[in-house]
């Protein structure tokens, strides 16, 4: 399966905060493709696409970072429905407000090949794609070195922990994580170290 990975970068705001990001987005597939999140610019992410076919642009969670590109995307690859878990909506609303995602993400539907494990705890909403075989896109559920970021608003790291365990650390060991931010991982690399992550709370 051909996977292009595109790197924008832009600001991730919360709780009246800012921080500078750079986000991962994932176009999956050969053609047509699946477009794994809308992260600031539309534009790069079009130009990866080269004039396949999009079925669907997936939102691995409603933080902005993650959608803010997602109109002005869907607009540029010819119109395809926006995806997102509905427990994020008010994360949406922080961005759009009046309007809603397209269509709804919910725990084992299958978007253009891939398959949607609900995986709340970073946010409530927060989903991870997979392909059923050696390939996981985790949003920011799941990084190299441990679990997203559950400090803030609408998070939790309990959740999350749950999440690990009845969701993700239980694939293949040889399954490769596509993550939200920062580099690749596997299952098998970071599987072990659920214990630490409790002990140490993050
Ligand atoms: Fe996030």
């Amino acid at each position: 399966m051909r996977i292009d990975h595109v790197v924008t970068s832009g600001v991730f705001t919360l709780d009246g905060q800012e921080w500078e990001v750079d986000n991962n987005v994932w176009v999956v597939g050969d053609d047509p493709v699946v477009i794994v999140d809308a992260a600031h610019d539309a534009a790069p992410i079009a130009a990866a696409v080269g004039g396949r076919t999009v079925t669907a642009i997936v939102l691995t969670h409603g933080h902005n970072d993650h959608i803010n590109a997602a109109p002005a995307l869907a607009e540029a690859v010819g119109g395809p429905p926006v995806y997102l878990h509905p427990d994020d909506l008010m994360l949406w609303h922080q961005v759009f407000p009046g309007s809603n995602p397209d269509r709804w993400l919910e725990d084992g539907l299958a978007v253009g090949g891939l398959t949607v494990l609900h995986t709340p705890g970073h946010s409530p909403g927060g989903c991870c794609l997979w392909d059923g075989a050696g390939t996981l896109f985790s949003g920011d559920t799941l990084f190299r070195g441990g679990p997203g970021n559950t400090s803030r608003t609408f998070s939790s790291f309990a959740t999350i922990i749950e999440s690990m365990q009845t969701q993700l650390l239980g694939l293949p060991a040889q399954t490769v994580v596509h993550p939200g931010h920062g580099d690749d991982t596997t299952i098998g690399d970071e599987a072990p170290h659920l214990d630490e992550w409790v002990a140490r709370g993050y």
